[in-house]
């Protein structure tokens, strides 16, 4: 397992520049495996140490992924246009890590959102080549029809590409609200999915990835870190 300095260690972990956090070190405000360190030389194991700073108690990750309950108005963007980022949720540490969406859920969407430093994990869910199921509960303008659930099953072309693009499911909840299971992440896919069936989206929410759910006890707008059991169902 590697080990580095505590200055090192804090820097990776998104709390500022090395002499920044070397600074913090030295006035005491820092602890691991809840014990007041001074000295930034000190090395502990870069992964699962943990570490108190701030008022705040974590343990430090090489590789990290937030699961994010989105809300609607924010942008899947480190430069958004016209909403504040979804970063913005999340405290300054994770911030400056450089945590990236994994896929993008357009502004008004809401629901489950990965972000993560993890880029063979972002691959490996973003890549059409796996074929990761998105669940989806989609509220609809007009009422829903057989043949427009029909339709979506046995594929739909949308109006840029030639090539059409099916739900794997496609149930309805009730007149106006479908659960659509999508296996590709295109540009605003399932809005284009409902235009093309002649119907309009008014609402849209992830609720899983994969096999992974968006945990119920997470309100909109709060986050968490994806546990190892929250991930081992990522890669089923
Ligand atoms: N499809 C859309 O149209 N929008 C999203 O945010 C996600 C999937």
């Amino acid at each position: 397992m590697s080990v580095v300095t505590l200055e090192r260690l804090l820097q990776a972990e998104g709390l500022g520049s090395r002499r920044e956090c070397r600074g913090w070190i030295m006035a005491g405000a820092v602890s691991v495996n809840q014990q007041p360190v001074t000295d930034p030389q000190q090395t502990f194991p870069r992964d699962g140490s943990l570490l108190s700073f701030n008022d705040e108690q974590w343990f430090s990750q090489t590789k990290l992924t937030v699961l994010l309950h989105k809300p609607a108005g924010v942008e899947c963007s480190h430069n958004p246009s016209h909403h504040p980022p979804v970063h913005q949720l999340l405290p300054i540490r994770l911030r400056q890590r450089g945590l990236q969406c994994v896929g993008r859920l357009d502004q008004d969407t809401t629901g489950l959102l990965l972000l993560t430093d993890d880029g063979a994990l972002n691959h490996a869910l973003t890549s059409p080549k796996h074929h990761i199921p998105k669940t989806y509960l989609v509220t609809t303008a007009h009422a829903l029809t057989p043949k427009m659930l029909a339709d979506l099953l046995a594929g739909v072309v949308l109006r840029d590409d030639p090539h059409p693009v099916f739900a794997q499911a496609a149930e309805p909840v009730d007149s106006h609200q479908l659960r659509l299971v999508i296996t590709e992440g295109r540009y605003h896919q399932v809005k284009r999915m409902l235009a093309a069936v002649g119907n309009r989206v008014v609402a849209l929410h992830r609720e899983a990835i994969g096999a992974l759910t968006l945990p119920p006890d997470l309100a909109c707008g709060q986050w968490a870190t994806l546990s190892a059991q929250q991930h081992s169902l990522l890669a089923n």
